[in-house]
């Protein structure tokens, strides 16, 4: 069946604007579950080339709770302070269970991170920016659709970047071409790989750093790698459902 993970949503806010409504909320939920069960409009505008492994990942996210906390900090570092209440931030609930995630206006230029499985529990989740998260409200474009946290979520389930952080490296998935590296921005169609065999890239792949209306898709390995953790022995086993 379906994985069904409960998430618990921490926003740290600074301004009201950053005490974001329950409508924003739950429209990042609403994009991740879009995203990970094949039913984004998007979905159909993967190429051909890409149409045998573009794949229904098939876990659910469910909205469990949300935490709030004003903050006097206008901005936070990749440094886990926003995951520790000794810090200013808002701990972790149950984080072997539910996926956390944490709103917050993070230093300039990034718009999330994540932890991969394995780590320790006390910091266990993603964070994403005040403005990439969901699709309305503090979300600016071009990154309005939530897919800062499709992306992050993808980290969290131990998927890699799809150029694998090197000039033609690998993600450790077989039906991923090689990236010769990060691609930003929309991209045209094809856009082909300088590595070996000059394969055409997968752009579209929500593992690369494209644009959020230029991301729609993961891949079957993708989906066989993020499911594998959820598994028994898995990293992440503690959330399969019973
Ligand atoms: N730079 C971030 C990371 O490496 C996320 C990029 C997300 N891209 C996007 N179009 N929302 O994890
Ligand atoms: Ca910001
Ligand atoms: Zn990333």
């Amino acid at each position: 069946g379906v994985i069904e993970i409960p998430v618990v949503v921490n926003v740290l806010y600074k301004t009201t604007a950053q005490n974001v409504s329950q409508a924003q909320i739950q429209s990042q939920i609403d994009a991740l579950n879009k995203d990970y069960n094949a039913t984004n409009t998007d979905f159909g505008s993967v190429p051909a080339l890409f149409s045998g492994v573009k794949a229904n990942v098939g876990i659910r996210f469910v909205l469990d709770a949300v935490y709030r906390k004003s903050t006097t900090k206008t901005s936070w570092r990749l440094d886990d302070s926003m995951k520790k209440s000794t810090k200013g931030g808002i701990n972790p609930t149950r984080p072997t269970t539910k996926l956390n995630l944490w709103f917050c206006n993070l230093t300039s230029g990034y718009l999330g991170y994540a932890q991969f499985p394995g780590g320790a529990s006390a910091t266990d989740g993603v964070v994403i920016d005040d403005n990439a998260f969901g699709t309305t409200g503090t979300a600016a474009a071009p990154f309005n659709k939530g897919r800062t946290a499709t992306h992050e979520v993808g980290h969290w389930m131990n998927l890699r970047h799809i150029w694998g952080d090197a000039t033609c490296g690998t993600d450790y998935v077989n039906d991923t071409p090689s990236h010769n590296t990060a691609n930003y921005g929309c991209p045209s169609y094809p856009h082909y790989s300088t590595c070996s065999g000059t394969p055409v890239e997968m752009t579209m792949n929500y593992m690369d750093y494209t644009d959020d209306a230029c991301m729609y898709m993961f891949s079957s390995g993708q989906k066989d790698r993020m499911l594998a953790i959820f598994s028994t022995g898995g990293a992440r086993a503690t959330f399969a459902q019973p």
